[in-house]
């Protein structure tokens, strides 16, 4: 048999397997509803399409972080239901995961990978990514914290919590850096105690890569804002 004619039992693997994917979508799709608009389905789908594009530079499985990408926030909807920890959607996200994906009739170690990943995609309770999938997943929804896209997001946070365009480094120089309350909380803020720092703390040598080029572009808005705020053109 030739190249240009797989053989049907791997067409057929590579069929269930764009059927799983497609099921895994609509699952993602379905649980993020209502999810506010910083982390609604479409940002699943920008950290597919990064997940995918560093998985296949770093020769990470394809499909392992296809399916990660797809579930890894699928438990974000159930956080405000749950208490008295509710900043844990990593975990929630795995345990809603794993029945979804056993009935997909995936194998076990498939499962594992998959569930590994999804878990670790924060840095949370001392769970590092440590597989290369792991990683490829962790770096690509870090991705979608900078650049333009990372300044909408932001955004889209502050103007769901009342705060505004602008303020000035005075107003939160002094302010604790470990307090998040949203009464202190700013896109200029956020740049200079969080953003800033996200690509020194990538994974993958495509991950940093990309986010060079995003971090350079998110500080060129934050310095038009300035620049703007301040009367410029
Ligand atoms: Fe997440
Ligand atoms: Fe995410």
């Amino acid at each position: 048999m030739n190249q240009e004619t797989p053989e049907p039992a791997l067409e057929e693997a590579a069929g269930l397997d764009a059927a799983r994917l497609e099921a895994a979508r609509a699952f993602a799709r379905e649980r993020h509803e209502g999810t506010g608009p910083c982390h609604d389905y479409s940002h699943v789908e920008r950290v597919y399409r990064l997940a995918e594009r560093i998985a296949a530079s770093e020769g990470a499985d394809l499909f392992v972080v296809r399916l990660a990408a797809l579930l890894h926030d699928v438990g974000r909807g159930l956080e405000p239901r749950i208490g008295p920890d509710p900043d844990r959607h990593e975990e929630l996200s795995a345990e809603l995961a794993e029945p979804f994906l056993r009935g997909l009739g995936l194998d076990e170690s498939r499962i594992a990978a998959v569930l590994e990943a999804v878990l670790r995609h924060r840095h949370r309770r001392g769970r590092a990514p440590e597989s290369l999938e792991a990683r490829c997943l962790y770096d690509a929804d870090k991705l979608d914290s900078l650049g333009a896209v990372g300044a909408a997001r932001a955004y889209l946070w502050l103007g769901e919590h009342g705060r505004s365009v602008h303020y000035p480094e005075a107003s939160w120089l002094g302010v604790d850096p470990a307090n998040n309350a949203t009464e202190v909380d700013s896109f200029q803020r956020e740049w200079s105690i969080k953003l800033r720092h996200l690509r020194e703390r990538l994974y993958t040598a495509e991950g940093r890569r990309l986010a060079d080029r995003r971090h350079e572009r998110m500080l060129r808005i934050l310095e038009e804002i300035e620049d703007e705020v301040a009367g410029g053109s």
